[in-house]
């Protein structure tokens, strides 16, 4: 894979670089809740620019139906991404028509432009090969060389992903770089006890990666609404809980599988229950009740572990050598069930492991709930992208920088 400081070395000066970033941020009523993932692309646009290249940054945000919708527009990732900079970044309302073809003509040497959601075009995350290069030969128009620093993207075959850099000089940015190291650590010579805390809504999305760990962990920690599946492949009732009833013949065989090979499950004692979901926008009290969690009573929803299995959780991370951690433990959206994901990014924080936050979630819940990113290990921009690394999956992106 060639690196962004080979192209650096080459010459830069006066040429259009276009950055494939993810700048797929969390909005609330257009405002950015977490801007994470601007920042980490930063290091990359910052050398572009002064090496004196024309910077074209490009991504995708959210999953628009392949037409313009302005609720998914990049214009406010544009905005702060030119405040993080300090210098103002044009921005294209189309991604390869006549606005993008201006703002890149515009552009002098040392200045940016971002070009508006590509899955704005149907071709960008088509599955018909033609289409999707079609959509990628207008993208290679725009350009002279491509960066790829869009990690949270690379599981995605997408054009802008994938196909793109076939048709242009390529190179990995310094947050591919960083974050490819990073899950290195964890795939190859993992320093033990190993660790895995996995939370996040849906079994069914992890159920890959929980195989593959069954492999290389030596505890896997479980919590958010997947824990409830988990629960009830153990026999025990779960009121009103998110289930994927259709997982349960596949966590069992996992749970039958980990205790052959001596890798510990760990499931909560305690639960915070309520009659419903809550209402994240208002975030009214809800008194929530303890319950435990081989019992949870008809008509109760789990939202979060409770205070016993926060101990429980901190405990089992305390003598860890290498932690990974993916998806919050609860509802922590709202302060009521937030105190899950907290107990686990303290004990994070407090233990000497070397600890990688992979994803969306979980990375955004440690920055919403006020922790210093830099006190851990390595926050991943990741979730999809660094569970399938961490399945031994070819990823689309890497393997496109790699040819
Ligand atoms: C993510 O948020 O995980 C990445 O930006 C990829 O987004 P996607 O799941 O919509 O492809």
């Amino acid at each position: 894979m060639k690196t962004i400081d080979e192209l650096i070395g080459e010459g830069v000066e006066g040429r259009r670089v276009f950055v494939r970033a993810d700048l797929n941020v969390p909005l609330a009523d257009g405002v950015i809740t977490d801007d994470g993932r601007i920042r980490a692309v930063l290091p990359t646009v910052r050398a572009l620019v002064d090496a004196g290249a024309k910077v074209i940054v490009a991504s995708h945000l959210g999953r628009p139906k392949g037409a313009p919708d302005p609720a998914f527009s990049l214009l406010p990732a544009a905005e702060r991404l030119g405040e993080l900079l300090g210098a103002p970044v044009a921005f294209a309302q189309d991604t390869v028509g006549p606005a993008a073809h201006d703002a890149v003509d515009g552009l002098q040497p040392g200045q940016v432009a971002v070009i508006e959601n590509l899955r704005f075009n149907p071709g960008e995350i088509s599955k018909d090969d033609t289409e999707r290069g079609e959509f990628a030969d207008r993208l290679a128009a725009l350009a002279d060389v491509y960066v790829g620093d869009g990690f949270g993207a690379v599981h995605r075959g997408h054009a802008s992903v994938y196909d793109l850099p076939a048709r242009l000089p390529h190179y990995a940015g310094y947050l591919i770089a960083t974050e490819v190291g990073v899950l290195r650590k964890l795939t190859e010579d993992v320093k033990r006890p190993y660790t895995v805390v996995l939370g996040g809504a849906k079994v069914s999305d992890k159920l890959g990666v929980i195989g593959h760990l069954l492999e290389k962990a030596d505890r896997i920690v479980i919590g958010g609404g997947m824990l409830f599946t988990f629960l009830k492949a153990q026999g025990h009732d779960t009121g009103s809980s998110l289930l994927q009833d259709d997982q349960l013949p596949a966590v069992q065989e996992y749970l039958k599988r980990a205790q052959e090979r001596g890798v510990e499950f760990v499931l909560p004692v305690d639960v915070l229950v309520a009659p419903e979901f809550p209402d994240l926008k208002a975030k009214a009290p809800t008194h929530p009740e303890t319950v435990a969690a081989d019992a949870i009573p008809e008509g109760r929803m789990g939202l979060d572990i409770g205070p016993a299995s926060q101990e429980l959780y901190a405990a089992k991370l305390a003598d860890a050598a290498t932690v990974f951690w993916n998806g919050p433990m609860g509802v922590f959206e709202h302060p009521d069930y937030a105190e899950g994901t907290r107990a686990v990014a303290q004990a994070l924080l407090d233990s000497p492991a070397f600890t990688v936050v992979g994803g969306g979630d979980s990375a955004a819940a440690v920055r919403i709930l006020g922790f210093d990113e830099n006190a851990f290990g390595h926050i991943s921009t990741g979730g999809g992208a660094s569970l399938e690394y961490l399945e031994g999956k070819t990823l689309p992106g890497l393997a496109a920088l790699e040819n």
